[in-house]
């Protein structure tokens, strides 16, 4: 199966890079208005295809996305210190008001998978640029990821046994769902307390820094976050190949709350096949109304 990558910066060839060793796909192609650029990152990953699964990766214009399953839009600027994911929206947007009818056009059957940030508010824009798509953005699978590996490290035991979500705005009013979170099936207190483990408050509350803050904190370092997105985004491709039905926090349209934003939803060949709302407490209900709140102020300044 084909998959297409639009934007050949960090993210973009990261992802391609991703999905070259885990086998995720047959055929990668990767596109970007730089086209040298382009070339060289698919040379250069398609020189690991014999050594791990053999996928064909190439590059070239929009016409070579033609009969890819999933797009993933990766083209745009991204944060530098300091900034925030919306400050990025107005010149995001212009891109994807030039990238994303291209896509459509070229690969009209494909899952559109938006990784560009702000993730969730050009969600929304690749929705009204590509009617009849479905699309769904990267969201907050990556900071859901996150939190989990925090609260493994803390319960001493492996990631895949913690059950938990971030909710709502892939940014700075993310919603962690504390009340549902679980270990090895227990709630996560009933958890530590089993386990002998210290669990406070000031515990929850540096999870939940480190949650939030975690991309803040490593563009502070190296300038870009891309190796935890490339594995989110190819774990997300994988699961629309494969119709696993997994579920994941991808951003999508949610009628609730008039905005795209991150609740969990079953993926699949069709993109989304279903989503579920979570039980929250009120403080979390409210929580995720602010996050929403903050998300359509972003999208009214698209016009949207
Ligand atoms: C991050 C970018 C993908 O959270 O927004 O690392």
């Amino acid at each position: 199966m084909k998959v297409g990558v639009v934007g050949a910066g960090l993210v973009g060839a990261t992802a391609a890079y991703a999905m070259t060793l885990r086998n995720s796909c047959s055929d990668l192609v990767l596109v970007d208005q730089d086209g040298a650029r382009a070339r060289a990152e698919a040379q250069d990953i398609a020189h690991a295809a014999p050594i791990s699964h053999g996928a064909r990766v190439g590059s070239g214009d929009y016409a070579a996305l033609e009969g890819s399953r999933v797009v993933i839009i990766a083209a745009g600027a991204n944060q530098k210190p300091g900034e925030s994911r919306t400050d990025l929206l107005d010149k995001n947007a212009d891109i994807f008001r030039q990238v994303i009818p291209q896509v459509a056009a070229h690969a009209p059957g494909a899952v559109l998978l938006i990784a560009t940030n702000p993730v969730d508010a050009l969600t929304d824009l690749a929705v009204s640029l590509a009617p009849g798509h479905a699309v769904m953005g990267s969201g907050t699978v990556l900071d859901s990821a996150r939190l989990r590996w925090l609260i493994a490290q803390h319960a001493g035991v492996d990631a895949t046994n913690v059950h938990g979500y971030v909710l709502g705005e892939h940014g700075d009013s993310e919603v962690i769902a504390w009340s549902s979170m679980a270990v090895a099936g227990l709630p996560v207190a009933d958890f530590m307390a089993a386990r002998g483990l210290p669990w406070t408050p000031e515990i929850c509350a540096e999870i939940e820094t480190g949650t939030r803050d975690a991309a803040a904190s490593i563009i502070g370092g190296k300038r870009a976050t891309y190796y935890g997105i490339g594995a989110a985004l190819a774990r997300i491709t994988e699961r629309v190949l494969g119709d696993r039905r997994a579920v994941l926090t991808v951003s999508a349209p949610t009628p609730e709350y008039g905005v795209s934003l991150s609740l969990p939803r079953v993926v699949g060949a069709g993109g989304i096949e279903a989503s579920v709302m979570p039980r929250l407490t009120d403080e979390e209900k409210a929580a995720l109304e602010r996050s929403a709140a903050a998300l359509r102020a972003s999208v009214a300044r698209l016009g949207l």
